[in-house]
């Protein structure tokens, strides 16, 4: 079974998208994610729904294999780009280590799953947020917290599994 992590952001309240787009713009948030996803020395994949794909403009991330699930067709094609239609096939096509992006379905369903090892979690503490997307889900409770930094608005929190 492949292993993999899970790394997303939410405001206070659990905002986590708005208007297809993130609720904030984080010059630091967006630093401290390519870090995690493209980290190691070989090319990672990061998996994520269709919304999140769209709200990236539709291009996929730069130094990634990227993996969108959908159950739909599409003729958007890259070399960086592959469409599959269940989180454990999106693991078996995966590169490098994979990383699970959002969207909130895609999130709940890797927290309940055995492969997931770390789960890294931003918390944007800027009040009053807009979001038309929120995710309120708890961290697992088979999972302990065991590095936290302070990136000003951010706190970024890092939880491993405790098998590992
Ligand atoms: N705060 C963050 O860290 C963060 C991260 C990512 C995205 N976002 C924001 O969140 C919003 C989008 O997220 P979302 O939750 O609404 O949508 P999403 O999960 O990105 O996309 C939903 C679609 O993806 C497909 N899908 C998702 N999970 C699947 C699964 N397990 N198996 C098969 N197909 C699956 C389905 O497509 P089909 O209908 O085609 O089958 C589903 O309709 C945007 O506003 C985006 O900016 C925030």
């Amino acid at each position: 079974m492949k292993i993999f992590s899970c790394v997303f952001a939410k405001g206070i309240r659990g905002q986590f998208g708005d208007n297809n787009k993130l609720p904030w713009k984080i010059k630091e948030d967006m630093i401290k994610f390519n870090q995690i996803t493209t980290m190691g020395t070989s090319k990672n994949t990061v998996i994520m729904g269709l919304k999140t794909f769209e709200s990236m403009g539709k291009r996929p991330l730069k130094n990634r294999f990227n993996i969108v699930l959908t159950s739909q067709i599409l003729d958007i094609k890259n070399d960086n780009l592959i469409y599959c239609s269940s989180l454990d096939q999106a693991l078996d096509q995966s590169i490098g280590y994979p990383y699970v992006i959002g969207g909130v379905k895609l999130l709940n369903e890797s927290f309940n799953h055995s492969g997931l090892q770390i789960i890294y979690e931003t918390k944007v503490l800027l009040p009053d947020l807009q979001s038309d997307v929120n995710f309120t889900t708890l961290i697992p409770s088979n999972f302990t917290l065991i590095d936290t930094q302070e990136l000003v608005p951010n706190v970024c929190y890092l939880y491993q599994h405790n098998k590992n």
